[in-house]
C-alpha cells in the first residue's frame, strides 16, 4: 500500500505563525509537525509515500525531509498544489502515484499515540471500499462526524452544529483506486473547497465504507489550542516513554546482580 501527506493549505487558522512558514513546519513538542504522520505510515509498514505540499514554503519540505533518511526511507516523493482547494482537491494530485493501487492517507496535522497498523493491514485484506478511523472526542462539531447505526456507518456531516455523534472522523483515511473518480465527482462546497466528506460519503452511500476506532490519544494541530495540546501530549508521551525506558534498564540491571 501507498502513502500519501497531505501538507499544502495556507494555515490560516494559525496566522500569524503561518505567515513565513508552512503549517506542518511549525514545531510539534521536538519536531517539526510532519514528522509524526510520516512516522506514522512508516510504523504501519508504509514505505513508499508522497508528500503533496504548496504554497511559499514547498521547498522547505525537501530540504527538511530530503529523501526520509530519518525515518529509515530511501525515497520520497512530492508533489506541489496550486491554490486552496481543500484536501481532496489536494488527493486528486496523488493519482498518478497511486497508479492503481490501494492507498493510506493522512493530514500532516494528524498525530496520534498508538499504530495504525491493524487497520492498514484489514484493508489490505478488503476488497474494494474505504476505511475510516474514528475516535470519540468531547468537541465533536470541530470535525467530520460519522452517524452509526447497527455497527454501520450511514452518513458523515463536515463540520455539524449538532453532532449526530461523538465519533469525530480523523485524518487517516483509506482508499481504492475508485476514490480518484469519486473525487472527480464532488461539488464543490460552501467554502470552495472538494471536502473529503463528500468523498467519504460516496463510499457510505455506495456500501463499501468500513471504520475502526484509533487507539490511543488523537489531535489536530490546526489552531492555537490543538496545536498546544498536541505539543502538550506528544511531551507527556515522550516523558512516559522515557521513564518505562528507565524502569526497564533498572530491572536489567537488577536482573544481572542477581
Ligand atoms: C478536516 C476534515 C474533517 C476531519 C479533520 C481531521 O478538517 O475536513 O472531516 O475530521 O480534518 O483533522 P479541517 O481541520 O481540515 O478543517
Amino acid at each position: 500500500m501507498k502513502g500519501i501527506v497531505l501538507a499544502g493549505g495556507t494555515g490560516s487558522r494559525l496566522f500569524p505563525l503561518t505567515k513565513i512558514t508552512n503549517k506542518h513546519l511549525l514545531p510539534v513538542y521536538n519536531k517539526p509537525m510532519i514528522y509524526y504522520p510520516i512516522q506514522t505510515l512508516v510504523d504501519a509498514g508504509i514505505k513508499d509515500i508522497l508528500i503533496v505540499t504548496g504554497g511559499r514554503n514547498s521547498g522547505d519540505f525537501l530540504r527538511l525531509l530530503a529523501n526520509g533518511k530519518e525515518f529509515g526511507l530511501k525515497h520520497l516523493n512530492y508533489t506541489y498544489q496550486e491554490g486552496e482547494g481543500g484536501i481532496a482537491e489536494a488527493l486528486a494530485l496523488a493519482q498518478h502515484f497511486a497508479d492503481g493501487q490501494k492507498i493510506c492517507v493522512i493530514l500532516g496535522d494528524n498525530i496520534i499515540e498508538g499504530s495504525i497498523r491493524q487497520a492498514v493491514e484489514d484493508f489490505k485484506r478488503q476488497e474494494r471500499g474505504a476505511k475510516i478511523l474514528l475516535k470519540e472526542v468531547p468537541d465533536a462539531e470541530r470535525f467530520g462526524v460519522a452517524e452509526l447505526r447497527d455497527g454501520k456507518i450511514v452518513g458523515i456531516e463536515e463540520k455539524p452544529r449538532r453532532p449526530k455523534s461523538n465519533y469525530a472522523v480523523t485524518g487517516i483515511y483509506l482508499y481504492d483506486d475508485t476514490v480518484f473518480d469519486k473525487i472527480s465527482q464532488v461539488e464543490r462546497s460552501q467554502r470552495g473547497e472538494l471536502e473529503i466528506t463528500d468523498v467519504n460519503n460516496a463510499y457510505v452511500r455506495e456500501g463499501t465504507m468500513t471504520f475502526a476506532f484509533l487507539e490511543g490519544w488523537w489531535t489536530d494541530a490546526g489552531t492555537f489550542d490543538s496545536l498546544l495540546r498536541a505539543t502538550n501530549l506528544v511531551a507527556e508521551t515522550e516523558r512516559k516513554r522515557d521513564l518505562a525506558l528507565i524502569a526497564q534498564s533498572a530491572a536489567a540491571a537488577a536482573a544481572d546482580e542477581d
